[in-house]
């Protein structure tokens, strides 16, 4: 039952600068109504239309050109009117740069237990009021129409990796189909919005290449790849990974969901992924912790408090640049000693973590151009490993 369809209108242009001829990571240009992004790229989560308490100027300083904010977040607060009366997340945030909106089902799902998803959509009891409430695709598109963002996500029905459900997972997988089709006919700007299918199906193979075939047919902008980063073993992330991207077509970006661990990273770009999200490093940051290539560490150690030394020696990240360089010379003993007391040491340590990814995949992009992306990969776990011994 092949289909015929006309080309969809989008609103990017992917061009691919160079393939990896061992493994099949890529590094392209993605062209979005709000500038060129480099992929691959991570993007910081700023669910408040903030990044928990950064400003958009120490967000853009951190060289983050896309970031994500969250549906279901904006929906609620500001809500529709006044997002329309201001004309979108852009201008109500000051960010001239690109933003990424997720669809809203996935974070009710995970966030309310009381959510229900059924054929309509997914009903859930607002956490303002109680007030029974229907996310439907077409409601999720209209809110994302409204917030502006550069990339939207299809409504998608998420099952946990782990559920022992495969009757149920099956039945996510076929009606996140149907759900695509009512975001597409639902969808008001496709000349200045891209939308983003989501490939689910758990982690079984055949039900994942199923749904590649019926999404790519559907011929959307961009493909995320999700239901991922719920707890699942390393390797069955990577099988399905590599099943999908082996089915995605060459020219469009590549989209893992969830994902933002280091480590995961610099495997997931091997698997021919191009963007990631993960809330880890800004959440991780509030509980002290600095992403390094040695490791995590956890600044409320006491060993910190006499370190005089920069968070991680060598970042050029505005927190650790010193001040001759145009940043703010923080120490470890800084963090150590503000920790405790959240928002500043916090603050600093995600302006340093969501650098530290940033500059990751701009290694990595820059090892792919080499052609040196497998020996980028052996180095950066063999540097991670020594620092944990
Ligand atoms: N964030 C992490 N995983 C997912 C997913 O599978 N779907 C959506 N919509 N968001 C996600
Ligand atoms: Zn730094």
């Amino acid at each position: 039952d092949d289909m015929v369809l006309l080309p969809r209108p989008s609103a990017l242009t992917f061009d691919l600068v160079a393939k990896c001829t061992t493994t099949k990571a890529r590094a392209a240009v993605l062209t979005l109504p709000h500038g060129k992004v480099q992929l691959p790229m991570f993007m910081p989560v700023a669910t408040q239309a903030s990044l928990k308490g950064l400003t958009p100027k120490q967000l853009e300083e951190t060289s983050c050109r896309l970031c994500l904010n969250n549906t279901y977040h904006l929906g609620l607060k500001p809500g529709q009117k006044t997002l329309d009366a201001i004309g979108g997340a852009h201008k109500l945030q000051s960010w001239p740069h690109n933003i990424l909106t997720d669809s809203g089902g996935f974070q009710m799902v995970s966030l309310l237990e009381l959510a229900q998803v059924t054929e309509e959509g997914v009903r859930f009891l607002s956490p303002h009021d109680g007030t029974p409430m229907l996310l439907t695709p077409e409601h999720s598109i209209s809110l994302q129409n409204s917030i502006g963002s550069d990339i939207i996500m299809q409504l998608d029905d998420v099952i946990a990796t782990t559920s022992p459900d495969h009757a149920r997972i099956e039945e996510a997988m076929h009606r996140s189909v149907r759900w695509l089709d009512r975001c597409i006919e639902a969808h008001e700007k496709p000349d200045s919005q891209n939308l983003f299918c989501i490939i689910q199906g758990g982690l079984d193979l055949e039900l994942r290449k199923e749904c590649c075939k019926e999404m790519v047919a559907r011929d959307t902008p961009g493909i995320a790849i999700g239901g991922l980063s719920g707890g699942e073993a390393k390797a069955e992330y990577c099988k399905v990974v590599d099943t999908c991207t082996d089915l995605l077509p060459d020219h469009k970006p590549r989209y893992v969901m969830g994902v933002g661990y280091p480590e995961d990273i610099v495997v997931s770009i091997a698997l021919g992924a191009d963007m990631f999200d993960c809330v880890w490093p800004t959440r991780t940051a509030r509980f002290g912790n600095a992403i390094t290539n040695s490791g995590v560490f956890n600044l409320k150690n006491a060993a910190y408090a006499y370190d005089f030394r920069p968070v991680d020696e060598g970042c050029t990240c505005t927190c650790c640049r010193p001040p001759s360089e145009g940043g703010l010379g923080i120490t470890r003993a800084y963090i150590h000693h503000t920790a405790a007391k959240e928002t500043a040491g916090a603050h600093l340590l995600s302006i340093h973590n969501v650098h530290y990814l940033l500059d990751l995949v701009r290694r990595a992009r820059e090892a792919i151009i080499e052609q040196r992306y497998p020996a980028f990969a052996k180095d950066y776990f063999n540097t991670l490993y020594a620092g944990q011994t």
